[in-house]
């Protein structure tokens, strides 16, 4: 029986690691991509035990976009029909932060599919890039609006409307890629960084990710009282006692998600 297109895996304790696993096709984002890329996003943000999560593909694809080969000969009731953008907001909508950890190619619905993480670690050679506009069509995964997004509109359409790829350092330079470390180092880098947050209050940490989003398409008087509300709220767990009872105490704090 041939391995499924997606692997979940758990390097560490708290640590989810997804991986897109279609090498011979660079990653190419099928259905069947697609469905696992609901279901397993979708079961971390559902388990407990699950404090973070990776997204990644191999050495040489995080993934090139969606399936070309699948969609040639679609039509447009076919296309909605596809439900694609439901598909796509699964790894947006996750509570859990996610990190993508990119080596080789994110191009198209893959460079969409990162920016839907929430931290972004890259191989220094990386290639990144929306080249939907060379097949005659444009990006579908929110790329048109996350990209625009973080890099401001005119490199965005410097990108969107040539389709030219950008290294890992153009994209760490524009905003784009958290973190730029060595080739080698992508997965491990990530595994750690997931791991110091998966020892963080998990109440903490999804309170700052649902602010930060939401707080990204509000005012900023309102992603303010976001803000402000989301702290107090969190003075009525035990995490928040435990962590500043470990720092006065000079111990490690334990947190429990209370
Ligand atoms: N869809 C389907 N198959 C793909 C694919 C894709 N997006 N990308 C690569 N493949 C397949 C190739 O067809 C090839 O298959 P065969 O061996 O059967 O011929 C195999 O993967 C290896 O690809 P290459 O020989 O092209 O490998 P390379 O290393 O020379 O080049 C690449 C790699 C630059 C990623 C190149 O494959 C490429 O340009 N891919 C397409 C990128 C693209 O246009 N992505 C956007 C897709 S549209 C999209 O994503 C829309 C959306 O958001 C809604």
């Amino acid at each position: 029986m041939s391995a499924p297109p997606v692997l979940l895996e758990i390097p560490a304790d708290g640590v989810w690691l997804i991986r897109i696993n279609r090498p011979a096709a660079r990653n190419a984002i099928n259905l069947a991509v697609r469905k696992l890329l609901v279901q397993h996003p979708t079961a971390a943000g559902e388990d407990e035990s699950a404090r973070c999560v990776i997204v990644t593909g191999n050495d040489q694809a995080f993934a090139a976009g969606a399936d070309i080969k699948e969609m040639a000969g679609a039509g447009t009731i076919e296309m909605i029909q596809r439900g694609v953008l439901k598909l796509w907001r699964a790894t947006a909508a996750c509570p859990k932060p996610v990190i993508a950890a990119v080596s080789g190619y994110a191009l198209g619905g893959g460079c969409e599919l990162a920016m839907t993480c929430d931290i972004i670690i890259a191989g220094e050679s990386a290639k990144f890039g929306q080249p939907e506009i060379r097949i005659g069509i444009i990006p579908g995964g929110g790329g048109t609006q996350r990209l625009t997004s973080a890099l401001g509109k005119y490199k965005a359409m410097r990108y969107l409307l040539t389709g030219d790829m950008f290294t890992a350092k153009q994209a760490f330079d524009m905003g784009l890629v958290s973190e730029l470390v060595a080739d080698a180092e992508v997965e491990a880098r990530a595994i750690a960084m997931a791991t110091q947050i998966a020892a963080l209050s998990p109440l903490a940490v999804q309170q700052a990710k649902d602010v930060v989003l939401r707080g990204m398409d509000a005012a900023l008087d309102t992603g303010l009282a976001l803000e402000t509300k989301a702290l107090h709220l969190l003075f009525s767990g035990q995490d928040q006692k435990e962590g500043m009872a470990a720092f006065i105490e000079k111990r490690k704090p334990k947190f429990e998600g209370k």
